[in-house]
């Protein structure tokens, strides 16, 4: 059976998960709203996967007899001064999304549950994945400033991101 603090905690790391999907979502609508399909696409591949991470926390939590409890998801920023910031914000956003993952690990140690640490060591693996994926968009928006047809050649490569 989970402790008490940690099923607290995890249910915490589920409304974290959606607000991330929910944030990718509005990102994905700023996108639409500049005409950049391809960085929209990425960004509702981006939402789903949240969606996704928020759900396993909560098979998890089914799977070992511990309730579910879902709380109001915050709202979202709306608007950006530009593609940069916005990648800037993600990249901060998923820092911020392992420093909670590494203290739920922390917590996952200290309460002696051993399933919940195997678990999480899928989310550890994925946050390295998340933070290089956001720190490379990152780089390139740094590097083409605005040039429009690189900003254009950025968002078609963008544009063919699979489910992952
Ligand atoms: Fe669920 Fe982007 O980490």
């Amino acid at each position: 059976m989970i402790t008490k603090v940690l099923q607290e905690a995890i249910n915490d790391q589920i409304n974290k998960e959606f607000f991330s999907s929910y944030l990718y979502l509005s990102m994905a609508a700023y996108f639409e709203d500049k005409n950049l399909p391809g960085f929209a696409h990425w960004m509702r591949r981006q939402a789903d996967e949240e969606r996704e991470h928020g759900m396993k926390f909560y098979d998890f939590l089914v799977e070992r007899g511990s309730r579910v409890t879902l709380k109001a998801i915050d709202t979202p920023k709306t608007d950006w001064k530009s593609s940069l910031e916005v990648f800037d914000e993600v990249a901060g956003h998923e820092a911020k999304v392992t420093a909670s993952i590494n203290a739920l690990y922390e917590l996952a140690l200290k309460e002696k549950d051993y399933p919940a640490q195997v678990m999480l060591q899928w989310f550890i693996t994925e946050q390295v994945e998340e933070e290089k994926n956001a720190a490379d968009i990152l780089a390139n928006l740094k590097l083409i400033e605005d040039r429009g047809p690189a900003v254009l050649m950025l968002d078609h490569r963008l544009g063919k991101r699979g489910s992952g």
